[in-house]
C-alpha cells in the first residue's frame, strides 16, 4: 500500500510528527510539506495522512484548501487526520474548523498530537498569542501560568501518537473503512 503524509508545519512540530509517522507506518511512505511546491498526483495513493497545527484556532490555510480541493478523491482513501493542537480542552472544536466534517467522519484515525512552544523561533507578536493561549490552558494546567518563555515546552502526546500510527497500519487489512488524505510534495521516500 502506498502512503502519502502530506503535512503543513511554522516552527517544527507537526512536520516533526509528520517524518515519525512516515518513519513507522507499513508499505512505501512518501513525506510531503504542503508548502514545498507540487503536489504530488493522490491517484497513485490509497492511504493518506493530513496533518497541521493550530494558530490561533486556525490550521494552516494550505491544509483547508487542500481538502477542500480534493474532497472527493480524499473520500476514497483510507484516511488520517492530525493536529498538533497544545490546548487539548480546545482540540474537539479546533479540529471542526480544520477539517470538514466529511473528511473527519470517514477517517480511520483522528488524533490531538499536543504542540510545542519553541520559543527561540517565534517573534514578539507569536509570543504574545502564546501569552493569551496559555491563559486558557492554566485553567487545566495551572503550571502554565508561570511559564518560562525562555525555554521551550513540549506538550506532545506521544501514547496518541503511538495510536494514532497503530490504527493507520492496521487499516490496511481492514477494507472498508474511510480515509482522507492531504498532500504535499515531495522530501522522501521510504519503502
Ligand atoms: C502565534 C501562535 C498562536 C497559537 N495559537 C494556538 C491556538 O490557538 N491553540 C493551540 O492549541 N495552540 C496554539 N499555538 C501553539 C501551536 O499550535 C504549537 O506551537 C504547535 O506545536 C505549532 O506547530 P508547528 O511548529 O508545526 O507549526 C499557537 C502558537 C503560536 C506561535
Amino acid at each position: 500500500m502506498n502512503t502519502l503524509v502530506i503535512y503543513a508545519s511554522k516552527h517544527g512540530t507537526a512536520k516533526k510528527c509528520a517524518s515519525e509517522v512516515s518513519q513507522r507506518l507499513t508499505g512505501k511512505v512518501d513525506l510531503c510539506n504542503i508548502k514545498s511546491g507540487k503536489l504530488p498526483e493522490l491517484s497513485q495513493y490509497e492511504r493518506v495522512i493530513i496533518g497541521g497545527s493550530i494558530y490561533v484556532g486556525k490550521i494552516q490555510k494550505d491544509i483547508s484548501d487542500f481538502c477542500l480541493n480534493n474532497l472527493g478523491l480524499l473520500k476514497q482513501k483510507k484516511l488520517g487526520l492530525y493536529l498538533c493542537c497544545s490546548n487539548k480542552k480546545e482540540f474537539d472544536t479546533e479540529l471542526k474548523n480544520a477539517f470538514p466534517q466529511e473528511l473527519i467522519s470517514t477517517a480511520a484515525a483522528v488524533e490531538n498530537f499536543g504542540g510545542e512552544f519553541n520559543f527561540k523561533e517565534m517573534n514578539f507578536l507569536e509570543r504574545a498569542a502564546i501569552k493569551m493561549v496559555s491563559k486558557g490552558m492554566a485553567k487545566e494546567d495551572p503550571s502554565m501560568a508561570q511559564m518560562d518563555m525562555k525555554k521551550s515546552v513540549s506538550m506532545l502526546l506521544q501514547d496518541n501518537i503511538d495510536r494514532f500510527i497503530e490504527l493507520m497500519n492496521n487499516v490496511i487489512e481492514a477494507q472498508g473503512l474511510g480515509v482522507d488524505v492531504v498532500s504535499q510534495t515531495t522530501v522522501t521516500s521510504k519503502v
